[in-house]
């Protein structure tokens, strides 16, 4: 810092003017604009600042001919001073024109400038294109945040909230809070718990989502609800998962899956539409089964071709297990792999149990006719890498058939994603909307076993299967439904049980006892029985939606003030001990020694 410079005050200054607005318009105009020093030219008799706002750049000049005084105090000035510039608009000389930025064809000659305050020199530049660790990054999130492309993602995140709540509230919904500090929600994570002062030893939950609470606001006949909310969650971080996240979180009353897809389709086009992208509705439908069948997975990437079924063709050749599908994996455009790249590849598949046949000589040698007819099926191509997968031994799981088509379609990704690099396969800007509807009620959980909701306990099954509930699980249907975006899952509803005996049911199910279903949702159980309509909703990832809209890879990125993988907030350093005394205020003796 330079100990001489002497700091103005903005006193009753005004702006006239934002940084991105001045025009040839404004020719011969006298204004005023605050910002930002970008950057700064020293010619000599010449200084050039450009002012940066969040609006734009300005271009000023001091000449030293017209005014020494004022251009002396511009050489004190550098990057990131925050100054107030007054003078006249000019235009710039045809030399001087930059066609790059929206005010380039004028400048601000200056008359009277301002430093309003000095900065340390930044800890990188305010420039996109320089490579700055995250940890810098999210520990001067402040400055980070004035960047180019983290200036566009947090204006396009306002204007993305800005058309949905325009978009739902054109069709009827209202915006209502729902609390911060309440009971564990299920939607399965850990909660993040808060202890509580006035009721020693016992413990508030942050929501995973306001999922109850929708449900009771449709007991209470506000029929079309929404929300842009807060969920907290304690889980695993990744790239699209942080422990805060926005939700545009949606319920109804009597409504048809229908009404449910054609609200959020309205909405969805609304937001793309802020985004500067047109797409049409309906979007693609999908069943749960079609999906695991022809892409491996609940929520397909169909920027990549799906898999192709190849059993018929190889029958009787002792290639699979008996009565188990066999599937050909197809990626366009990785060219030939080197050897290294196809064990690699193989290893993997191997790994998640898989038979996986890569040798196409060898099997084109063999079996020309069943491999030709592979090649036609799939359209494959020399350019393309083909694989075929098969399971090995005997089936596995209690859906045996899933457990492969998983496995097939995690082979699928991988190899689609270890060659995105080198060939751009998944353009993040193309962007493949579809719905998976008809989930399986009820997924396995190995490690407990037991069944557990494949979405969650309030969701109701399919009418005309409540006859297998309890003898065939595995087979059982519900009204689930995912919004997908090129392999993102972006939405993810359901249709409710309305009915207590229903919801008693199903929390039986799911082995829940009746007290500990009482304990944990009693009041729930009880609003069900004073009048709960049908209803149904669904809940949006909001900053997954805005991370897709920005072509950002991490959600990090469009979250002003995220956490790391490890859950930590660098700037604020949280999470953080807190002193002994507010502990005891708390009743809470710590276990563990707090880590530094
Ligand atoms: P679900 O748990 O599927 O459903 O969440 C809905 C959507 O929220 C987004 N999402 C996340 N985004 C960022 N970080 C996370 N940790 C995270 N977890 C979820 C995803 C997901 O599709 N109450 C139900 C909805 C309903 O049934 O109406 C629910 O919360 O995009």
């Amino acid at each position: 810092m330079s100990d001489g410079l002497k700091l103005d005050f903005l006193g009753d200054l005004k702006r006239t003017h934002d940084c991105g607005s001045l025009r040839l318009s404004d020719e011969g105009q006298r204004v005023l604009i605050m910002g930002w020093v970008h950057r700064r030219r020293d010619l000599g008799g010449l200084i050039f600042l450009h002012v940066r706002d969040r609006a734009g750049v300005t271009q000023a000049v001091f000449r030293l001919e017209a005014d020494s005084a004022v251009h002396a105090r511009a050489e004190e000035i550098r990057p990131e001073y925050v100054v107030g510039i007054e003078g006249i608009v000019e235009k710039r000389s045809a030399d001087t024109i930059n066609p790059a930025i929206p005010t380039g064809e004028v400048e601000i000659v200056v008359d009277k400038l301002w430093i309003f305050n000095e900065s340390k020199p930044a800890p990188f530049p305010m420039e996109d294109d320089v490579n700055v660790s995250e940890e810098a990054r999210l520990k001067y999130r402040f400055v980070d945040l004035r960047r180019p492309r983290m200036q566009h993602n947090v204006i396009l995140r306002s204007q993305i909230a800005l058309a949905a709540r325009q978009a739902m509230y054109a069709n009827g919904f209202l915006e209502i809070e729902t609390p911060f500090m309440t009971k564990s929600t299920p939607e399965g994570s850990r909660d993040f718990l808060v202890p509580s002062r006035m009721s020693l030893g016992s413990f508030y939950a942050l929501p995973q989502s306001p999922q109850i609470f929708k449900q009771l606001l449709m007991v209470s006949g506000f029929d079309k609800y929404f929300q842009i909310v807060r969920c907290f969650r304690d889980e695993d971080l990744r790239a699209d998962r942080q422990p805060e996240f926005t939700q545009i979180d949606i319920e109804m009353s009597f409504p048809q899956q229908e009404t449910i897809f054609a609200t959020v389709e309205s909405l969805v086009i609304a937001i793309f539409a802020a985004a500067g992208v047109t797409i049409e509705a309906p979007f693609i439908r999908m069943t749960h089964q079609q999906a695991i069948e022809s892409y491996g997975i609940d929520k397909p990437d169909m920027r990549i071709p799906p898999l192709v079924q190849v059993g018929d063709l190889f029958e009787g050749q002792g290639l699979g297990a008996e009565g188990m599908p066999m599937v050909a994996i197809t990626i366009p455009k990785t060219g030939a792999l080197s050897r290294k790249e196809r064990d690699e590849v193989k290893a993997f598949g191997v790994e998640k149990g898989l038979r996986v046949l890569d040798d196409l000589k060898r099997l084109d040698r063999d079996m020309p006719e069943a491999m030709a007819k592979v090649r036609e099926r799939t359209g494959a191509t020399e350019d393309d890498t083909l694989m075929i997968a098969a399971w090995p031994g005997e089936p596995k799981g209690q859906r045996p058939t899933e457990t492969f088509y998983l496995a097939a379609g995690q082979l699928r990704l991988h190899i689609a994603n270890k060659f995105n690099d080198r060939h751009k396969l998944l353009d993040p800007k193309d962007l493949r909307l579809l719905w998976v509807t008809d989930f399986p009620m009820f997924e396995w959980n190995e490690e407990e076993e037991r069944w557990v909701a494949t979405h969650h306990p309030f969701t109701s099954p399919f009418d005309e299967d409540l006859p297998i509930l309890e003898s065939d699980p595995a087979k059982v249907r519900s009204k689930a439904y995912d919004l997908v975006i090129s392999g993102v899952e972006i939405a993810s509803g359901s249709i409710r049980i309305h009915r207590r005996d229903l919801q008693s049911k199903i929390f039986a199910a799911l082995g829940f006892s009746m007290e500990e279903a009482k304990l944990r949702f009693g009041f729930l159980m009880d609003a069900l029985e004073y009048g709960a309509p049908p209803h149904g909703g669904i809940a949006l990832g909001f900053d997954r939606l805005v991370m897709m809209l920005a072509g950002e890879t991490s959600i990090r990125d469009v979250i002003p003030f995220p956490k790391t993988s490890k859950g930590t907030d660098l700037m604020c350093e949280a999470p953080s001990p807190v002193p002994d005394k507010n502990l005891r205020e708390l009743g809470i003796q710590l276990r563990v020694k707090p880590k530094e």
